[in-house]
């Protein structure tokens, strides 16, 4: 889809000699020309171009250096208060076929769509600079891998992404003259008038993110944050990958990737999908408790995986990212370890506080609140104005933007171009109630079944109230591009294909007590789950036959070392209660209802089942 009626390029383009790729260099002057940036900058990716834009934006303001001594080289940022979260009701899956977006996606006709976002994206620039962000996902060159080019206005997104992904002239390299990519357009919507002063984090209130799967393209208007703006996170490794996997017979997924080593060195490594903010970047940098002490837990990656079946018929899978976007609040020496060994250099903060010593702070990373900072939205805070007001200090959806080389917990194989060898999936969602703490489905289609269903307490990763159930399919609900019925259909399709079937899991951590308690301590304790799920995969650990899979008895949990469950509370915490699975079949139901004649016939099938077996 070209963009029509655009007013020609008078500006200086200049592409860099390596780009050779006419079909790249057509649609940029086009771009161009359609949203009339003052200047068009190519990126090469380099440090020395990182540390200019950082230099630059610390003079606008959008930036504000941390203390060297504190964090080196780190930098803070305040979003405006109305653009800080993804925008589920703004993201759009703009397909031929209405259908083929499915109702658990917005949708508009292609061509309506980019008649509107021309509209809107027409002169939007003006004032400012079009960066071109050539990244890839995936190491450069990897069978696996994928080249996008991103166009933005937002120097802040320019350096987000080369923390995020492989960006820069190697990626125009690999190009080639012809190459294929996935182009992603991005204005934060906020055209300049001459001699008009810039606000630190220019945006829009009107926003859209849009994808169109069928031409591989991405749209984003009015947003400068996160998901919304980095677009080979969300909209190109999750929403245009799904179409991509679904087409060419992969999986796109919302999951994590962590390597579990026993102390006889056997290692597997584990897919695990949870809804945002629910503690995927936790799980995945875990650190074993003192009795697991010679297990070891390494990452691959925190967020997405893409995961293809190899010539051995096995599946492998590959982070394509290189950094963590992750979730600030609650991030501790206690939570987790890891990642805080990580934060300190090279990394963007958004919307944390800021301490007096130029150092910044969240809820949750210290115990002792400190007595005087300065909040998200740079107004004094003290814990007196917290209790007085309930303004918290950081945004609960703050955010880290640091490179993953920076984790201590690497695995060595993070960037194997074929990916790694998948040995279980996990799947899990945030519960109050209902569902108990761990159990493996008996088989694909049941495991896809416990997926499919997923329920999940809302969190504040997306604009909108937080703390109510949703279903979210696969973790996947804001991020399939296309029809969750003909998803589902997919996932029974590759277990077919699979000469062994992996296992599938279903965890929660949420559970809580009459008194509103969690009852399992969580964090670096997951182990003992991660255990069990090791020995059942190695097929040595015992379990018992429920309706819903096989759950551990107590004494197939390592308890060593934790005392504060007992086994009357593992007893709760793994209780399947036949009424409240009643009402969360029906919920099921509903959701079934909704896909209508795309829902695949064994979904069905299986929750018959299970209304008769509870
Ligand atoms: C994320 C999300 O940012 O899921 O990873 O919202
Ligand atoms: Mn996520």
């Amino acid at each position: 889809m070209n963009v029509q009626h655009h007013s020609p390029v008078t500006l200086p383009f200049n592409p860099p000699s390596y780009v050779r790729h006419s079909g790249l260099k057509t649609w940029v002057a086009e771009i161009a020309g359609l949203c009339q940036p003052d200047r068009v900058v190519w990126c090469d990716g380099s440090d020395e171009e990182y540390r200019q834009l950082c230099e630059g934006m610390v003079k606008t303001g959008t930036l504000i250096r941390l203390n060297p001594d504190k964090r080196r080289n780190s930098f803070l940022a305040r979003s405006d208060p109305s653009d800080v979260a993804r925008v589920e009701d703004r993201t759009f899956i703009c397909t031929t076929d209405k259908d083929d977006a499915g109702p658990n996606n917005n949708w508009e006709d292609p061509a309506v769509m980019k008649a509107i976002l021309e509209r809107l994206f027409r002169g939007s620039m003006q004032g400012r600079i079009l960066y071109v962000v050539p990244f890839s996902m995936g190491p450069v060159g990897s069978p696996m891998a994928r080249i996008g080019v991103e166009l933005t206005d937002s120097p802040y997104v320019v350096i987000s992404m080369k923390i995020m992904t492989r960006m820069g002239r190697e990626v125009l390299e690999a190009l080639g003259t012809a190459g294929e990519y996935v182009s992603g357009l991005h204005s934060v919507g906020k055209p300049l008038r001459p001699g008009e002063r810039d606000v630190p984090w220019p945006c829009n209130t009107q926003k859209f993110i849009v994808q169109f799967p069928e031409t591989r393209e991405i749209w984003s208007y009015g947003s400068g944050y996160g998901g919304n703006a980095l677009l080979g996170k969300k909209c190109f490794a999750l929403r245009i990958a799904s179409t991509l996997a679904r087409d060419e017979g992969w999986l796109a997924e919302h999951m994590l990737i962590l390597g579990l080593e026993s102390p006889l060195k056997e290692k597997i490594y584990l897919a695990a999908a949870f809804p945002s903010a629910c503690g995927k970047t936790n799980l995945a940098m875990l650190i074993p408790p003192e009795p697991f002490k010679d297990w070891k837990v390494t990452s691959v990656g925190d967020d997405i995986a893409w995961i293809k079946s190899g010539s051995d018929g096995r599946l492998y899978g590959l982070n394509p990212e290189m950094g963590l976007f992750g979730v600030a609040p609650g991030t501790s020496e206690r939570t987790n370890p890891n990642a805080m060994a990580m934060l300190h250099e090279n990394c963007i903060f958004t919307n944390v506080a800021l301490t007096p010593e130029g150092d910044v702070w969240w809820e949750g990373m210290t115990e002792n609140v400190p007595e005087q900072l300065i909040d998200w939205q740079g107004q004094e805070w003290t814990p007196e104005i917290a209790r007085t007001t309930g303004r918290r200090a950081a945004h609960p959806n703050a955010r880290f933007t640091v490179p993953l080389r920076q984790c201590p917990c690497l695995d060595p194989a993070w960037q194997n171009s074929d990916g790694v060898p998948i040995s279980g999936f996990v799947f899990g969602g945030r519960r109050a109630t209902t569902v108990p703490l761990v159990f493996q489905s008996y088989d694909w289609n049941s495991g896809v079944y416990t997926a499919a269903t997923l329920g999940s307490e809302t969190t504040a990763a997306a604009a909108g109230k937080v703390g109510q159930v949703r279903r979210d399919p696969f973790a996947m609900l804001p991020f399939c591009g296309y029809h969750m019925g003909d998803y589902f259909a997919h996932w029974l399709r590759v277990g077919q294909s699979l000469a062994h079937p992996l296992p599938i899991f279903c965890v929660n951590w949420f559970r809580r007590d009459a008194k509103g308690r969690f009852i399992w301590p969580g964090y670096g304790e997951n182990m003992r789950v991660l255990k069990w799920i090791f020995e059942r995969i190695q097929q040595r650990a015992g379990a018992a036959k429920t309706p819903l899979g096989w759950t551990p008895r107590y004494e197939d949990i390592d308890w060593t070392g934790l005392r504060s469950v007992t086994p009357s509370q593992f007893e709760e915490l793994t209780r399947i209660d036949a009424e409240a699975w009643r009402e969360e079949l029906h919920r099921h139901g509903e959701l079934f209802e909704k896909l209508e004649e795309r829902l695949p016939p064994e979904l069905l099938q299986h929750r018959g089942l299970l209304e008769k077996t509870l």
